[in-house]
């Protein structure tokens, strides 16, 4: 996290805890999500990293970050990036996640504004929106 912020300038990862329990710096590690603030750079050499300053593509903002944005999934957003890191993850392992099953896999992701209500919705709205049903259906 250090090298991201510090060398790279990718300030889009946030310091909560620096102690692996907050979620605020989560970015994806060979697509996975993991807190950066326990991931040596050195051990992650040579792997692909996304950090939420490469979430966005050229249509504009992905899916999950408009989710937050139009479900008001935020308040002073300090835990955002990290949410929505977190959020992606799940998104592709279950399309359509359940209420209980996106409260259960941001366990790791604090708030500390609690605006969880909002963040839950935002989830499950930017998941249905990653996957989109086919038409017809
Ligand atoms: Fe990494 Fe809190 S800063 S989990
Ligand atoms: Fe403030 Fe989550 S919105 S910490």
């Amino acid at each position: 996290m250090e090298l991201l912020r510090e060398r790279l300038g990718l300030t889009g990862t946030h310091i909560g805890c620096d102690t692996s329990q907050c979620g605020a710096c989560m970015i994806h590690l060979n697509g996975a999500s993991v807190k950066s603030c326990t991931v040596l750079a050195v051990s992650a050499d040579g792997a692909d990293l996304v950090t939420i300053e490469g979430l966005a593509g050229p249509e504009g903002l992905h899916p999950m970050q408009r989710a937050f944005h139009e479900h008001h999934g935020l308040q002073c957003g300090f835990c955002t990036p990290g949410m929505i890191m977190s959020a992606v993850d799940l998104a592709r392992r279950h399309p359509a996640p359940t209420e209980g099953q996106v409260r259960a896999w941001l366990v790791g992701n604090i708030c500390r504004c609690t605006g969880y209500q909002n963040i839950v919705a935002s989830v499950i709205a930017g998941a249905a929106a990653m996957h989109p049903a086919p038409a017809g259906e």
